[in-house]
């Protein structure tokens, strides 16, 4: 089946205003639910957290100095590339500039880029360049905060907020003046590295449920409703995510996985969770919070059965390559996505309702059953007893046998019973398949 086939075929995970029959820029995104997130610039060498110029309170002056030592020897955005294909992602997302103001390109309104460093070159550019190459979707992360920039308004959850005369050293700032430079890096972002298929703008903080912060920025802040027309006017297929505070293409819930399909106003929309692989975003030496490869692999299968996407974060090392545990955590879902990548790729959400440990996916008449625990050789599946024509674990295409209990029989002694009526029964084999999650593929009569 074609893409646009199997994006059809899948099961109401849209927005009501989103037509899957007629083409749209959502189709990929939605079919191919798994991407890579880079979080990389100068704090990659604190290697102690994105944030570390804000929790330990350090000066520009200061924290300039990582620009000095940033020597990125190992920086390969196409091994960056095939690692991310071998785990089954088909678009990655890199920073551009975090919240630390420093600039991964070539940009002409700063000084404070990659290009002043010893490395001295567009990185940016080369990333581009080596995931296009390798056939990926090509998206960019950009902050709309920026602890650097001179006319950036000192707030709560600035690095100066705890200065005694944090007030007095906005005197002089202005934060139109920010928001021209900000509009400004944008269009140097979008008109001049071809085409970019996504854009992940971060974050507001105004007045909202999750933040009271002094001196918050949002929407009028930012500008936001002119830099999303700048947006889709250089990139009229781009998507374009939900921190603006204003709507955006999908939502993008971090940290967290919702517990069911995400919605606004009453109404299915598409989404996105962004997880770490220890809670850090940028390189963290120290965290040794590492998810196990199988609960990522869980994480991933959780949100396509609600409609959602994965975006996966590494934070490559100071010498730009990706550290041993975060190569390990990819090689390691490679090797699921390898075997059941057809329980993923243009599924979503199915309106069966899974046992117990059990997460389902569907792909038109493909239900995908997912055993978060292994059961002692029976499976009971309700509501599917006369639906399923055939079942097979996905790993190795091995029939599974099936029955239907009559449902008049109790469980007492000998023999199966105590089934509900409408219950379908698998037999499993003893042994648990060598893989991070079994997959049984069962195929629903027409
Ligand atoms: C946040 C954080 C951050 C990270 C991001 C990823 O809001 O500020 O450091 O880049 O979300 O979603």
């Amino acid at each position: 089946m074609s893409r646009r086939e199997w994006t059809r075929a899948a099961p109401g995970y849209v927005l009501e205003d989103y037509d899957p029959m007629t083409d749209s820029k959502l189709d990929w995104f939605i079919h191919d639910r798994f991407g890579l997130f880079i979080h990389w610039g100068l704090y990659a060498l604190g290697a102690r957290h994105e944030w570390l110029m804000n929790r330990e309170r350090i000066t520009t002056a200061d924290y300039e100095r990582y620009a000095t030592y940033f020597e990125p020897d190992l920086f390969d955005p196409a091994d960056w590339a095939r690692q991310a294909k071998r785990a089954g992602m088909t678009y990655v997302v890199l920073t551009t500039k975090h919240h630390e103001g420093f600039c991964l390109w070539d940009s002409k309104l700063t000084d404070y880029t990659v290009m002043n460093t010893s490395y001295g070159r567009d990185i940016v550019r080369e990333y581009v360049d080596a995931i296009r190459a390798a056939g990926l979707k090509v998206g960019f992360y950009h902050s709309l905060l920026d602890w650097h920039h001179p006319d950036f308004l000192i707030d709560g959850l600035h690095p100066r907020r705890d200065d005694p005369d944090a007030e007095a050293q906005n005197e002089g700032r202005d934060l139109a003046r920010y928001r021209e430079y900000l509009h400004g890096q944008v269009r140097e972002l979008l008109s001049g590295y071809g085409t970019i298929d996504y854009i992940f703008y971060d974050f507001s903080y105004e007045n909202d449920d999750h933040h009271d912060v002094w001196g918050g920025k949002g929407r009028d802040a930012w500008g936001s409703e002119e830099l999303m027309a700048i947006t889709r006017e250089l990139q009229p297929g781009i998507l374009v995510n939900d921190r603006l505070a204003i709507p955006g293409d999908f939502v993008t819930p971090e940290q967290y996985q919702p517990s069911a399909p995400m919605e606004v106003d009453g109404v299915r929309v598409p989404w996105e969770a962004c997880q770490t692989l220890n809670g850090s975003w940028g390189y963290y030496r120290d965290n040794h919070n590492d998810k196990p490869v199988d609960l990522l692999v869980r994480m991933l299968i959780d949100g396509v059965s609600k409609n959602g996407n994965l975006l996966l974060n590494v934070g490559p090392t100071g010498r730009g390559n990706f550290d041993p545990r975060a190569e390990h955590a990819l090689e390691g879902i490679g090797e699921w996505m390898h075997l059941h990548a057809r329980s993923i790729y243009g599924a979503g959400a199915s309106d069966f309702t899974p046992p117990v440990d059990v997460r389902y996916t569907q792909r038109g008449n493909r239900l995908y059953a997912h055993l978060f625990a292994w059961p002692f050789e029976h499976l009971h599946l309700p509501g599917l007893a006369g639906r399923v024509e055939y079942a097979q674990l996905l790993n190795d295409a091995s029939e599974l046998a099936m029955q239907v209990i009559d449902p008049s029989i109790r469980a007492l002694n000998t023999g199966l019973g105590g089934q509900p009526a409408g219950t379908l029964t698998l037999t499993l084999p003893i042994r648990r398949p060598e893989v991070a999650v079994p997959v049984v593929e069962l195929f629903l009569s027409e």
